[in-house]
């Protein structure tokens, strides 16, 4: 008899929004290498299609903060590689960052837009058919600001705390009704280009306040991810995992 392959994704269907490039790249990868069929959902399709072809999956155009854009891209995933199983929602921007009193109202819209809407609107496509076939996997992307609230960061941290609320009453709704998880990760700062769109006063700020002393690496939220949409993961739901090196000790 061979030996089970721990934390196998074989034959399973993944799909990751961002996995152009940073994190969603990061966790698109560790899914593939684990035998994951993967979709690179992005809405930057060229450099979508370009990692999907590295590591075997699909490439699929999709803006997450459009519903007709996420229905279109999970009916292209049904097509191509069958049911989802694993869903990661990783898209998300920074936004501007300002002072609330020198914020507009369009720039709120816009990173509740990608971050949050996006999640409900790619939750609300999936989750359908998860609940059909009585099983799923979903794993939202937060952030440590969403559990602390970064100055000069509002419209990112009140995303990133609706994200972290949206998966704990997801999980709740779907518990019971097969083997759905739905759970959150919440970063510190993570080595990657939504860093270039930050001023640096604000990613030292966030630095200051890792005990680890360092930036945290794509391949080590790309491994938490692993565990958290692998079938071994099945009695842990509506969780919001920390990874900042010890910033959040709850
Ligand atoms: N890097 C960090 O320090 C950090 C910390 C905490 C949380 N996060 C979160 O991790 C996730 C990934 O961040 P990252 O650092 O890899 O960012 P990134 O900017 O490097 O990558 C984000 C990806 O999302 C895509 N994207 C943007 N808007 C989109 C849309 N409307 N539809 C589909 N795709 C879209 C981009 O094209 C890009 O490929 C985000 O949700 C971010 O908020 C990052």
């Amino acid at each position: 008899m061979p030996e089970p392959r721990f934390f196998s994704l074989e034959d399973q269907v993944a799909v990751v929004t961002g996995g152009a490039q940073g994190i969603g790249e990061g966790i698109a990868r560790r899914l593939a290498k684990a035998g994951g069929h993967v979709a690179v959902c992005d809405i930057n399709e060229a450099a979508a299609q370009a990692v999907a072809k590295e590591i075997g999956g699909v490439g699929i155009a999709c803006d997450v903060a459009s519903g007709a854009s996420v229905g279109a891209a999970v009916a292209d995933v049904r097509r191509r590689l069958g049911p989802i199983d694993i869903v990661v929602n990783n898209a998300g921007i920074a936004g501007k960052t300002a002072v609330l009193w020198e914020l507009e109202e369009k720039d709120l819209d816009a990173v509740y837009a990608v971050n949050l809407k996006g999640v409900f609107l790619m939750c609300r496509a999936v989750v359908g058919e998860m609940l059909e076939r009585g099983y799923g996997r979903i794993v939202n992307v937060a952030s440590i600001a969403g559990k602390e609230g970064n100055p000069s960061l509002i419209p990112y941290s009140s995303t990133k705390a609706g994200v972290i609320a949206l998966t704990k009453a997801l999980a709740k709704e779907v518990a019971g009704k097969g083997d759905i998880t739905v759970n959150s990760i919440s970063p510190a700062v993570i080595q990657t280009p939504i860093l270039d769109g930050i001023p640096k006063p604000t990613v030292d700020y966030m630095l200051s306040k890792i005990p680890m002393g360092r930036t945290g690496r794509v391949e080590e939220v790309a491994a938490l991810v692993h565990y958290l949409v692998s079938r071994e993961a099945s009695f842990t739901t509506g969780q919001c995992y920390d990874i900042s090196g010890g910033r959040a000790t709850y």
